[in-house]
């Protein structure tokens, strides 16, 4: 495996999985993958990750802004009655909420992580809701699904971790009925080419696979595939002001239970990491966007 240079570009299948070494101590040791343009790995997300993820986050939550950025995401859309396919489903509390807040007849979650499914199944199952919401493991690539089976086809910040962006929203577009919605949230980059050494950093502390496309690329991905009706809202200023307090509460009021909950050296890990994000949002270099689009 070659070596490369910090803060040079990573991308194209040649190089895809690099090492980059040094950068200080790190909970998770001293080489670090930074894991771009390549799918997501089981366990991905291990015990200390979903601990703090959900302790910032919310039970079941991982990605940001609860309740309250699900009902922002569908403002304007009426899932009432409507069969709804969740690619990247994890811990399954944005699934409850699509049916239980939102209405939805039945959702299927689909997710490449069993050990993250398993918990969405307590979930589900401890909510009363195992004849609405099913928990399906896939593997990377077309889902082993009927095309034209759902109305609606969401994700919450999971296609990012999906290097071909053309596949998985061809997949969906196969998937939706004629006139069915596909509504994401996802996080996309600012600009293109060679990522910078901050980005790659993040990546680093991240450990979790990138494969990130900016807004342009999405919305021209989606259209080629066949969408109609592209709708895309940068959500940029609103996770840079949320991740800036949730900097604020690792160093300072959460810290103790954060440490409590996975040990000192990983609360400052994540600390570290945080700085990082917060640092690549105020850079404008990650941007978390909502699309939706329709058949
Ligand atoms: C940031 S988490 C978001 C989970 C959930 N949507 C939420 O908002 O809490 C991303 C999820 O995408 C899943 N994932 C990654 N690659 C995937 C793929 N190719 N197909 C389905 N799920 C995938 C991960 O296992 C993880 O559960």
């Amino acid at each position: 495996m070659r070596r490369p240079r910090r803060g040079t570009s990573h991308r194209g299948p040649d190089n895809a999985a690099e090492q980059i070494s040094g950068g200080g101590a790190h909970a998770r040791g001293q080489h670090v993958a930074v894991k771009i343009d390549r799918p997501s790995e089981v366990g991905e997300y291990d015990a200390a990750m979903q601990t703090l993820l959900q302790l910032l986050w919310g039970e079941g939550f991982l990605s940001p802004g609860g309740a309250a950025e699900v009902a922002y995401l569908l403002e304007g859309s009426n899932l009432a009655g409507c069969s709804v396919l969740d690619i990247g489903c994890g811990l399954g509390a944005v699934d409850e909420l699509l049916i239980t807040r939102h209405g939805a007849q039945s959702v299927l979650g689909v997710d490449v992580d069993p050990g993250l499914l398993a918990s969405m199944a307590q979930r589900i199952e401890h909510a009363g809701l195992r004849s609405r919401v099913t928990a399906l493991c896939v593997k990377p690539g077309p889902l082993p699904l009927a095309a034209g089976s759902f109305d609606v086809v969401f994700s919450k910040d999971a296609i990012v971790q999906i290097p071909d962006k053309a596949a998985v929203f061809a997949d969906a577009y196969r998937l939706l009925r004629p006139g069915g919605t596909l509504i994401v949230s996802d996080w996309l980059r600012g600009g293109s080419g060679a990522y910078s050494p901050e980005m790659l950093e993040y990546f680093r502390l991240e450990g979790l696979a990138y494969n990130m496309a900016n807004l342009a690329e999405t919305t021209a991905t989606l259209a080629r595939v066949g969408f109609v009706e592209i709708e895309p809202r940068d959500r940029n200023a609103w996770y840079r002001d949320l991740a800036r307090r949730e900097l604020a509460a690792l160093e300072g009021e959460l810290r103790p239970l954060v440490t409590e909950r996975i040990g000192a050296e990983k609360a400052e890990h994540f600390v570290n990491n945080w700085r990082q994000l917060v640092l690549v949002l105020e850079r404008g270099e990650l941007r978390p966007a909502h699309i939706k689009a329709r058949k």
